[in-house]
């Protein structure tokens, strides 16, 4: 059977944060009632939410590669800070305060207004707040970088624990229809939160422009606009498209002229 085919534009998924999520949200299946489904669970999940950040935390300071991340002071602490991983424990009151914004962001999961333009606006933010950029209000000036491997990563884990935790709740708890609605309308929530986090680190449009005129001297029609990423844009492919395009004009004028003669 055939279904009717939407039109999905390239170029503004690459621009617009509201097209990108709506194509996300009708990709995976994310509609009203998976929103409606999470917030049902919020009372029951919320409680569950210490656990999992305290989990997270531990298994991030599980390796060397996640952990360091954590060793820098946050902009404004003067206080005494530890000096090298060895020296840095989960009790670390800066940990403890860092905590904070997890728990804010899993309890966000479970009781945002989905239907709200804010909600997805957050959950992009956070996205962009790991690659270098604010993001946030409260977070000019501050910079911090995490690979998208870890982030990815650690998006996978959460979801696991999620699994792992819901699953075995007793049925007087949780009834196995809900149950199975939950975990779909978690793992949808959390495939596009890794594609808020992916939009700022992956310009696969520009890449992918990049190696057409690699292999083929040409590329993708129109080169999409840049957005506030730091990655967007590669310079030299720029000054060097901008040069192509400026001899093109030139020997167009020096043809018409000759022309003309
Ligand atoms: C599931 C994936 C992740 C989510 C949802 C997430 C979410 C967040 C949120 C909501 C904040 C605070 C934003 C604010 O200031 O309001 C934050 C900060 C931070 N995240 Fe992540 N994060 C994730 C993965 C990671 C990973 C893998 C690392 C490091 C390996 C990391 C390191 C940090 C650090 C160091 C801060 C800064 C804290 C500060 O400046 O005080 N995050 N994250």
């Amino acid at each position: 059977m055939n279904h009717p085919m939407q039109h999905v534009d390239r170029e503004t998924l690459q621009t617009s944060l509201p097209d990108r999520v709506a194509f996300a949200r009708d990709f995976v299946g994310f509609s009203d009632e998976d929103g409606e489904t999470l917030n049902a669970a919020a009372a029951l999940v919320g409680p569950l939410v210490k656990g999992v950040v305290d989990g997270v935390y531990a298994h991030l300071f599980e390796f060397d590669y996640t952990k360091q991340s954590f060793l820098p002071a946050n902009t404004g602490f003067d206080g005494d800070r530890p000096k090298d991983l060895a020296a840095l424990t989960l009790d670390d009151p800066q940990i403890a305060f860092r905590k904070t914004f997890l728990t804010k962001w899993a309890l966000k999961v479970f009781t945002a207004d989905y239907k709200d333009p804010k909600t997805w606006e957050y959950f992009d933010k956070v996205g962009l707040m790991h690659t270098g950029v604010a993001g946030f209000e409260h977070r000019k000036g501050k910079a911090l970088m995490v690979d998208l491997l870890a982030t990815s990563l650690t998006l996978a884990w959460v979801e696991d624990v999620l699994v792992a935790v819901v699953v075995p709740l007793p049925e007087e708890t949780l009834g196995a229809e809900m149950k199975l609605k939950v975990l779909r309308a978690v793992n949808r929530i959390l495939w596009i939160q890794q594609d808020l986090f992916q939009r700022h680190y992956i310009r696969d449009d520009e890449e992918m422009a990049r190696a057409a005129a690699r292999i083929n001297g040409g590329g993708p029609a129109q080169a999409p606009k840049t957005v506030d990423s730091p990655f967007a844009a590669n310079p030299s492919t720029k000054t060097i498209l901008e040069s192509i395009s400026v001899l093109a004009a030139v020997l167009v004028l020096a043809k018409v002229a000759k022309d003309l003669w």
